[in-house]
C-alpha cells in the first residue's frame, strides 16, 4: 500500500481508482463491485456519502422489524438494524411471549445531560466559590441566544456549578453543567453551550477585580458533553405469575423462574457474564438505535459505566420472584433525539418514526429499553433451557447454506437433517456434496 496524500479532495470515482490500483488483481470488477451498492438514485447517494467523509459505496446491513411489542398498552412493530443472526427472532420471540402477559410497562424516570468545562485555575477556591454566583448569572446570559429556542421548547441550561477536583490535580476545577435537550439527543447544543462558558469565563476572570496576578488565566483544558447520562433514565418491565410462565418444553414454570433468577444473580455478580449479559441486552438497543438514526457508540458507552455505578460492572437487568410473582427490569440511561442529525436526514430513518408512530424522544427511550429487556429475556430463557446454540445453528445453517449457494430444495433437505445432527461449517458442506454428488449421478 502506497502512501497518499490529498485522498480526501479526490472525486469518489479516483478514490476507488486508487484503491483498486493498490489492492485489486482485477480493478474493473473491484470498482463495478463497489459502484453496485451505490443507490440508484444520485439525490439518495449525495446525502449518504455526505453523513460521513471519504465514502466510496454504502455498506449495506439488514433491516428488520419486530412485531407485537405492546408497551404501556400501546402495540408497535419496532424496527431493528443488525447483521447479527438471531437478534431479532429472540425479540420477537419475547415480545410475543410478553403480549400474552400484559405486555411490557416502562417509565421514564428523567432526562437531563451533563456538560462539562475542565479548566486549570492558580487561585484561592474559596474565594472563585462566593464570586461563582455571579459567574453563572454571565454564562446564562452570555448563552442566552444559544438557547432561546431550546427555552421556547421547554429545555434549556437546568444548573450549572463549581466543582472543586483538586484532590484529583492540585489546579483542576470544573464548570458543570446539566441540561434539558427536549427532542434532541442536544451534543451541538451542549457543546455550544460550554465553549461559550469557556470563553465567557476567560472574559471574566481575564477582567474581574477580584482577581490578580494568575487568577486572572484560567487555563481552559476542554469543554465537552459527557455522554454519561446517569440522569437521562429510563425504566422497563414485565411481571406475572410464575404459574402464568407456562412450560418450557418440559421445565415448568417454577424451575424456569429459579434458574432464570440465578442466571441473575450471577450477572449480578461476574463481571465476566455481566458483560456477555449486557451485550445482550444491547444487541437489542444498539439495532434501535441504529434504525432510529441514533449513536450508538454513546449509548452504549453510557449504558457500560452506569452498569458499574455500584462499583464493579453488573448486569443491567434485574428479576425478582416475590409472593409467587416473577418480575424482571431494566434500569439504563439512554440520551436519544428524534430531531437533528441522522434523524431528519436518513431516509429509512425517517421510514423507522414512521413505522413507530413519530415518537417523542421519552417514547423512544422506553422503547429502546424494552427492546433490550426483550432481547435479554430471550438470550436467558434460552441459556437456561435449551441452550443458546439452538437458535443460533438454525440461523448459522442458513447463513452457511447461502455461501454454497444452496438450492430451496437442498435447503429443505439441509434444515431436516440437521434438525438431529450437530450444524458446522463441514458438516453442512460435506452434506452438500452429497446431495450434489448424487444428482450429478
Ligand atoms: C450473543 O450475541 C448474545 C448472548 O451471548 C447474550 C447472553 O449470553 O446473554 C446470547
Amino acid at each position: 500500500m502506497e502512501i497518499i496524500s490529498g485522498f480526501s479532495k479526490l472525486p469518489k470515482k479516483q478514490k476507488l481508482v486508487w484503491l483498486a490500483s493498490q489492492v485489486a488483481d482485477n480493478q474493473e470488477e473491484f470498482i463495478d463491485e463497489f459502484e453496485s451498492y451505490l443507490h440508484r438514485e444520485a439525490k439518495i447517494q449525495k446525502l449518504y456519502d455526505e453523513f460521513s467523509e471519504n465514502t466510496l459505496t454504502n455498506f449495506y446491513m439488514p433491516y428488520g422489524l419486530v412485531p407485537n411489542v405492546l408497551i404501556n398498552n400501546k402495540l408497535y412493530a419496532v424496527p431493528l438494524v443488525i447483521e447479527e443472526s438471531s437478534v431479532v427472532a429472540a425479540a420477537a420471540g419475547s415480545a410475543k411471549f410478553w403480549l400474552e402477559r400484559g405486555g411490557f410497562k416502562s417509565e421514564v424516570i428523567s432526562t437531563k445531560k451533563i456538560g462539562q468545562v475542565h479548566f486549570l485555575w492558580e487561585g484561592d477556591f474559596k474565594k472563585l466559590d462566593v464570586l461563582f454566583d455571579e459567574l453563572r448569572e454571565i454564562l446564562l446570559d452570555n448563552t442566552a441566544l444559544i438557547t432561546a429556542n431550546m427555552r421556547a421548547r421547554g429545555g434549556g441550561i437546568l444548573d450549572i456549578e463549581l466543582v472543586n477536583m483538586t484532590h484529583i490535580d492540585s489546579d483542576y476545577y470544573q464548570i458543570k453543567a446539566s441540561f434539558e435537550t427536549c427532542e434532541s439527543m442536544g451534543a451541538n447544543f451542549i457543546n455550544t453551550c460550554l465553549e461559550e462558558f469557556a470563553r465567557s469565563l476567560k472574559d471574566w476572570m481575564a477582567n474581574s477585580e477580584h482577581f490578580i496576578g494568575k487568577e486572572k488565566e484560567p487555563l481552559v483544558v476542554m469543554s465537552i458533553l459527557s455522554n454519561y447520562t446517569p440522569e437521562c433514565l429510563v425504566k422497563a418491565w414485565v411481571e406475572c405469575p410464575i404459574a402464568d410462565l407456562g412450560y418450557f418444553e418440559d421445565m415448568p414454570p417454577e424451575m424456569f423462574a429459579y434458574k432464570f433468577s440465578k442466571a441473575l444473580m450471577i450477572a449480578k455478580n461476574d463481571p465476566h457474564r455481566a458483560t456477555t449479559h449486557n451485550k445482550g441486552i444491547f444487541n437489542g438497543i444498539d439495532a434501535v438505535t441504529l434504525a432510529t438514526g441514533n449513536d450508538f457508540r454513546a449509548i452504549e458507552a453510557c449504558g457500560h459505566t452506569y452498569a458499574c455505578r455500584n462499583g464493579k460492572y453488573q448486569s443491567l437487568t434485574d428479576c425478582s420472584i416475590e409472593n409467587g410473582i416473577f418480575k424482571f427490569w431494566i434500569e439504563i440511561p439512554i440520551a436519544v433525539g428524534t430531531v437533528g442529525g441522522l434523524t431528519t436526514l436518513h431516509p429509512l430513518v425517517r421510514k423507522s418514526f414512521d413505522i413507530l408512530d413519530n415518537p417523542s424522544a421519552s417514547e423512544l427511550m422506553q422503547i429502546m429499553a424494552v427492546i433490550g429487556l426483550a432481547q435479554n429475556f430471550g438470550a436467558v430463557k434460552s441459556l437456561i433451557t435449551t441452550g443458546i446454540q439452538r437458535g443460533h445453528m438454525k440461523m448459522h445453517l442458513l447463513n452457511i447454506l447461502n455461501h454454497f449457494e444452496a438450492t430451496e430444495g437442498e435447503i429443505k433437505h439441509a434444515v431436516e437433517h440437521f434438525k438431529t445432527n450437530v450444524v458446522s461449517f463441514r458438516a453442512v458442506r460435506d452434506l452438500l456434496d452429497k446431495m450434489r454428488v448424487k444428482v450429478s449421478e
